[in-house]
């Protein structure tokens, strides 16, 4: 399975998020980690959920962040991808969250119903999470006083795998 993020994530991105797999395993922080096999039982597609907060006023809210979510590149744009974000929203339903965040780019997430984060009320964990890649999915557990800052559980930061740095987030104008 890691070797499946390697590969989506390439050289630059792969190892460190392998390490982010691994770390938020080893801490006890994944909450669902779901695979797509090939007909030849190659994995080929991965997606992890994990636990973080929502600071409410009211009291911390379990949420849930979808990270990382990765298709071998001899697989992408065969619907793989979607199928894991549908699998992932099934079970973090199933398991009673009220919400999932994600960073990502929104050409790909909001066609998919994900919506921008920030104007829904919640606060990125990072000034380096660019406003439109922080988005998140609503789901029936949700209520209305559940809004706040995401804090990301320790894993994310171990690794270093909150936002962008410069020189990506500069060219974003983050
Ligand atoms: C993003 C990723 C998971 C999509 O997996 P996939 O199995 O190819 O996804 P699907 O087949 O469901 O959807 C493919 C469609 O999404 C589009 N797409 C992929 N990445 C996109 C992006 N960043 N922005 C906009 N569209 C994107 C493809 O062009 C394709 O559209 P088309 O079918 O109209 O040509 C895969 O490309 C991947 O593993 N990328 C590297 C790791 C990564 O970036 N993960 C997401 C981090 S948040």
């Amino acid at each position: 399975m890691l070797r499946v993020v390697e590969a989506a994530f390439g050289d630059d991105e792969g190892p460190t998020v392998a390490r982010l797999v691994r770390a938020l395993d080893a801490a006890g922080s994944t909450r669902a980690s779901i695979v797509v096999e090939s007909d030849d039982d190659e994995v080929v597609g991965h997606v992890q959920l994990s636990r973080s907060w929502v600071d409410a006023r009211e009291a911390l809210v379990d949420v849930l962040v979808l990270s990382p979510l990765s298709v071998a590149p001899g697989h992408q744009r065969r619907g793989i991808g979607a199928a894991l974000l549908a699998a992932a929203l099934a079970e973090a339903e199933r398991l009673g969250a009220p919400a999932v965040f994600l960073e990502g780019d929104p050409g790909y997430y909001s066609g998919r119903g994900w919506s921008a984060a920030g104007p829904l009320g919640f606060t990125a964990p990072s000034v380096r999470i660019p406003g439109p890649a922080f988005q998140v999915m609503l789901l029936p557990a949700y209520e209305s006083w559940m809004t706040g800052a995401l804090v990301y559980c320790e894993p994310f930061w171990a690794t270093d795998c909150v936002g962008l740095r410069d020189p990506r987030l500069g060219r974003l104008g983050g």
